[in-house]
């Protein structure tokens, strides 16, 4: 689909559900004023819609698929890698996946009352848990690393895997309660976001715990 400035934002969220993260930033509503047309919307909240379209084609792309080989490349720049490709997308993605989940837990709760509040009990315990986890590795690991305090990696790089391994349990949880991501057959569009924002955050957390035990941590050792 090309996207142009007489898309309607809903159909835009329905093709492409990963587009939703860019009308997030800007407070753009998809779901019920999904009919607008992309210029109208974007004028209701004041966003230049011409960016808009360059932010929604950059998201629906994805970024470019990374060939740097980490087990080689400078320890700053894997870290910075890390930092920049990982957590900080996740500043913006974990509370926004929040809000999704509580809204389609209050408005469709009721069709599997127990798949939706165990559900929301595991998303809003991810989200906890890495809002935590990520300072921990900001702060006190990766300085440790990029300082070359060896004889103080023990600890936190067992805590981190150890954190790692529990998030890695929920994740697998919330695809079976998602039926592989699979949003039943009329799904409203924030459901349907929802879940791919689950994908996302599954595929995207794997390749970032990849990072970190694989490499980060087996090279913190070494040099
Ligand atoms: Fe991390
Ligand atoms: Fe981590």
């Amino acid at each position: 689909m090309s996207l142009s400035l007489v898309t309607p934002v809903g159909e835009i969220a329905t093709q492409h559900p990963l587009a939703t993260r860019v009308f997030a930033r800007h407070g753009i509503d998809f779901c019920c004023g999904g009919g607008k047309p992309l210029s109208e919307a974007c004028e209701s909240t004041g966003a230049d819609a011409q960016k808009i379209i360059e932010e929604l084609e950059k998201e629906i792309q994805g970024s470019p698929k990374d060939e740097t080989r980490w087990d080689e490349a400078p320890l700053e720049s894997l870290i910075e890698h890390i930092l920049t490709t990982y957590h900080e997308p996740l500043k913006e993605e974990l509370p926004r996946i929040g809000q999704m989940m509580e809204k389609v837990h209050r408005v469709h709760g009721d069709k599997d009352i127990a798949l939706f509040d165990e559900l929301l009990k595991v998303v809003g315990q991810v989200k906890f848990d890495m809002e935590n986890h990520l300072p921990k590795e900001e702060q006190v690991l990766f300085p440790a690393i990029l300082n070359k305090m060896r004889h103080m990696l023990g600890g936190p790089i067992s805590v981190m895997e150890a954190e790692h391994e529990e998030l890695g349990e929920m994740l697998r949880r919330i695809r079976e309660l998602t039926n592989n991501y699979v949003a039943p057959e009329g799904a409203c569009n924030t459901w349907i976001a929802l879940w791919a924002a689950l994908e996302k955050l599954e595929s995207d957390t794997h390749e970032h715990i990849h990072l970190e035990n694989n490499i980060l941590h087996k090279r913190a050792f070494n040099g």
